[in-house]
């Protein structure tokens, strides 16, 4: 296996890494995507365990697969010990789970969770999901991007609808990188002041723009226009579903925006509502990435476990 050098510790937040530290997990994707087998025994005789406090299709099963691949063993821990905190301590978690396995991805409801499992356990922490951030999904995007174009820091994303964890993860992600980012959101629906703030800092650093906006008509011109659903896990509430539909109605990612905006490719880290953020149309059509960046979930997480593990 190709030596890999790794200055990370646990990969929690697309805000604690850096452009070095995000540029090399991207060329690592790739490269384990190009040549698995250089890579089949990498995390050989190591044990992943997989908090799951909320339902998933691509990140368990990329994992699972993923971890396989590369010569490892996933363990499944699903809802039967209830939510992290409520049958025992995170804290307890962390450490029972360090005696036992070689790193933890855990996907959570709340952010604390994921902190405090980083601060007690002794192995590496990944998050695979919260509250705030999606930063495995946010890194398999950028490796779909890297593959599409070849220079990132020319490419103009636009992320349209609820501002959200995977919203977060991308804006931070690429204001990090260099990438021009326009967030569309309804009023009332961006990101949270200190996490626009913390991103614009980044952004000014690293030389690109960030722009927020509630008006769906100034989104500009755009390579790539990504959306999400506009009702996270855990958010759900039935008696104010037929409000929000009205509200987000305006900010459906169609084939008009697409043609509006000159964007060439769409987004999506799914599951999708069809016919409510995306058109099936689109979602379905030439312009969609949406497997793509599903399979890219695997090789980036791969590229994750490989650079914690490594040391
Ligand atoms: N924002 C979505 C992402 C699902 C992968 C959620 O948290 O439900």
């Amino acid at each position: 296996m190709p030596q890999v050098q790794s200055t990370l510790e646990n990969f929690l937040a697309d805000d604690q890494l850096t452009k070095a530290q995000i540029t090399d997990l991207i060329n690592l994707a790739i490269n384990i995507k190009n040549h698995p087998a250089d890579y089949s025994q990498a995390l050989a005789g190591k044990s992943v365990v997989m908090i799951f406090e909320k339902p998933s299709l691509r990140t368990h099963v990329s994992f699972d697969m993923g971890i396989n691949k590369l010569g490892g063993h996933a363990l499944y821990l699903g809802q039967q010990n209830g939510k992290l905190g409520e049958r025992e301590r995170v804290s307890d978690y962390a450490k029972n789970l360090s005696c036992y396995a070689d790193a933890i991805v855990a996907r959570v409801f709340d952010n604390s969770s994921i902190e405090g499992l980083a601060e007690h356990a002794s192995i590496p922490v990944i998050n695979a999901l919260c509250d705030i951030y999606h930063p495995c999904q946010a890194l398999a995007d950028f490796v779909t991007l890297q593959e599409h174009f070849t220079d990132l820091s020319n490419v103009k994303l636009a992320y349209v609808g609820d501002g959200n964890n995977v919203s977060n993860s991308l804006m931070f992600m690429a204001a990090i990188l260099g990438v021009d980012f326009t967030l569309v959101c309804p009023e009332g629906h961006g990101p949270d002041d200190a996490l626009f703030n913390k991103a614009k800092a980044f952004a000014n650093k690293s030389g690109s723009k960030l722009v927020l906006t509630s008006e769906v008509g100034s989104i500009g011109q755009q390579d790539v226009i990504y959306t999400d659903t506009w009702v996270s896990m855990g958010d759900e509430d039935p008696s104010k579903k037929a409000a929000l539909l009205e509200k987000f109605a305006p900010y459906q990612v169609n084939h008009k925006m697409m043609e509006n905006s000159g964007a060439s490719i769409v987004m999506h880290c799914q599951p999708a509502h069809l016919e409510e953020e995306i058109t099936t149309a689109l979602f379905d059509s030439e312009m969609s990435v949406v497997f793509q960046a599903a399979e890219n979930r695997m090789w980036a997480q791969n590229a994750v476990l490989v650079t914690l593990l490594a040391n």
